[in-house]
């Protein structure tokens, strides 16, 4: 009778076995699908595929505006590259407002240079040409300023956040590990709480992990300690929550960075866009469990006195908020919910 048990329990979990990989090979065609016809790397002549390409332009900009160690002259192919998008977008689209900050960041860059012997007529006669738009204002803060809001009400204390890209001191480890401890309140599917930290406090394996990461160019060897949060996939149970790790893991970033702000500890977020054998090696340098995906790794630091932040303006709630039905108006539509 125990053997016939046995044998049943085995034979379902078999069975449930082939259908979750059949599921998931379903699922994960299906993105392969969806990909292929919304990413917009592909489709560079969508509307919100051109001004995402152009934030990305200036958004390198604006970085290098503010960066500790600026130089003259830096990104000049980057300046070309960003007047040539959005000459090509107000021919295809018009006025928007992402687009009328590029200008304002290119006309930051230009005032950078101003005075200085940088003669750059290209760029002078694309400024000319948009009179109307002044420069972007990159802000430089106090370290005490920036993180007053530490105990405003929400609204404020959100909009008081930003990624900081000047570090200039130790973070001590019971503060990563009481930011932590304030992470693991964030929701996650079914309370599975799926994320995971690794926390690196040396310089040689930051710097290892750093040049497979690519994003840090200009600060990173600055950075005192690395988060990386992972996903551990042991918490999925069915092929259609083959997203949740990312999604569970972004919601605790979020979270994270919540905690490290509210402490008073300058973070930047990085990227895990890597191709597979880096990620692969990712794990290995660190000896992250195969089970772990890793969804994002946060650069952490003590801040200077003062230092500069990427204005890295928003679209509005207007912008994004779509309302589906037509249901009474309470007020709320296409603004903030107060
Ligand atoms: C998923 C993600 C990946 C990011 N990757 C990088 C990165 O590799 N390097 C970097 O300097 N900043 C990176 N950032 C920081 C963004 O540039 C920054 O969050 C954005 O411009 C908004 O600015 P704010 O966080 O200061 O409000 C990343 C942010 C996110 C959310």
């Amino acid at each position: 009778m125990a053997l016939l048990k046995k044998l049943k329990r085995a034979l379902c979990a078999w069975w449930t076995g082939c259908r979750i990989r059949r599921e998931a090979r379903q699922a994960f065609r299906y993105d392969m699908r969806e990909f292929m016809a919304g990413a917009g790397a592909l489709h560079l002549d969508r509307r919100a595929a051109a001004r995402a390409e152009i934030v990305m332009a200036y958004h390198v900009l604006e970085k290098g505006l503010t960066m500790p160690r600026r130089r003259l002259g830096f990104g000049q192919g980057a300046v070309l590259h960003l007047m040539s998008l959005v000459e090509s977008f107000e021919r295809r689209f018009g006025d928007d407002g992402q687009v009328r900050h590029a200008v304002g960041v290119l006309r930051a860059y230009r005032e950078m240079h101003s005075g200085r012997q940088w003669n750059m007529p290209r760029l002078d006669a694309f400024l000319s040409s948009r009179a109307g738009i002044p420069a972007a204002v990159e802000p430089h803060v106090k370290r005490a300023d920036f993180f007053a809001a530490k105990d405003a009400p929400f609204p404020v204390f959100a909009a008081s956040r930003h990624v900081v890209r000047h570090f200039a001191g130790a973070v001590p480890r019971r503060e990563i590990e009481a930011a932590v401890e304030i992470a693991t309140t964030a929701p996650s599917a079914c309370n599975r709480q799926h994320a995971r930290v690794h926390a690196v406090d040396d310089p040689a394996l930051r710097d290892r992990l750093f040049a497979m990461q690519r994003g840090t160019r200009g600060f990173g060897a600055d950075a005192d300690k690395v988060l990386v949060v992972t996903a551990d996939l042991s918490s999925v149970r069915w092929a259609w929550e083959r997203h949740d790790a990312y999604v569970n893991g972004g919601i605790f970033v979020m979270n994270l960075c919540y905690a490290l702000h509210s402490r008073g500890i300058a973070h930047c977020i990085l990227h895990w866009s890597v191709p597979p054998d880096v990620d692969r090696r990712a794990h290995a340098l660190l000896g992250i469990p195969s089970c772990e995906a890793i969804v994002q790794v946060i650069a952490c630091g003590m801040p200077p006195e003062e230092f500069d932040v990427a204005a890295s303006p928003r679209l509005s709630a207007g912008d994004i908020l779509t309302w589906h039905g037509g249901g009474r108006d309470d007020g709320c539509r296409g603004g903030t919910a107060s």
